[in-house]
């Protein structure tokens, strides 16, 4: 295990919770309604991609003139829940864990579609631990496109095959696998199956649970 790239909303920070919220809000809005199952295809899709899929869900025609004021009214009502998140918001156990990975020398980067996510990790005090973030700032194509963490990989300089992706959404675990990485699975095991381990959350997790993991050739 030469790298660890994670995800962010969902897996560092609470905020798919936020997303969610703002996408049923936005949802309510045009007068339909919006379901955390529903939400669940929405998980690392970009802004524009998954307004699509609520406009779709609730059968809306749009205007790209509309689509763009719904996606911003969305985003700044998404900002609104962030603001007042601190360092105490980061998950339970992730802080020691990417703390522990350090110290053994494995580098750390971010692999975001979302283009507010140097925003959230400076709300949580979290930037400093990584050697790069790939955001949606940086990246043209969306999960599960495996190009966030091949920009990963390439920008800390290892290869794919010594990566290890932490990821809370579908979408997600298919870009990892497909960029032939590892991938760790962080939520319910039976909504990410393809991911080579599932764990709730970072509470309790080692890097030796994962060693065996790394030791696997596929
Ligand atoms: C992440 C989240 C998605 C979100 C996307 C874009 O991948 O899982 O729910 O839509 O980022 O986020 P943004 O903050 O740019 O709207
Ligand atoms: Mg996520």
């Amino acid at each position: 295990m030469h790298a660890f790239l994670f995800d962010l909303d969902g897996v560092l920070v609470d905020t798919a919770r936020f997303h969610f919220l703002a996408w049923q809000r936005l949802a309510h809005q045009l007068g339909f309604e919006f379901t955390e199952t529903q939400n669940e295809a929405l998980k690392g899709i970009s802004r524009m991609d998954s307004l699509e899929i609520v406009l779709k869900t609730g059968g809306i025609q749009a205007t790209n003139e509309e689509k763009l004021r719904y996606a911003e009214e969305k985003n700044a009502y998404y900002l609104r829940l962030c603001s007042e998140m601190t360092p105490a918001d980061v998950l339970p156990g992730v802080l020691n864990f990417i703390r522990q990975a350090r110290e053994r020398g494995i580098l750390i980067g971010l692999g975001s579609a979302s283009k507010n996510a140097g925003t959230i990790l400076d709300h949580v005090g979290l930037r400093p631990y990584f050697d790069t973030i790939v955001d949606g700032n940086r990246v043209r194509k969306s999960k599960p496109d495996p190009e966030v963490f091949q920009i990963g990989a390439a920008d800390l300089g290892v290869l794919p095959g010594s990566a290890v992706v932490f990821e809370d959404a579908v979408a997600g675990v298919e870009a990892a696998k497909r960029a032939g990485m590892k991938v760790v699975g962080i939520g319910d095991p039976a909504i990410l199956k393809e991911a080579d381990r599932v764990f709730p959350n970072f509470e309790g997790l080692s890097l030796t649970q994962l060693e065996e993991l790394a030791a696997e050739t596929k």
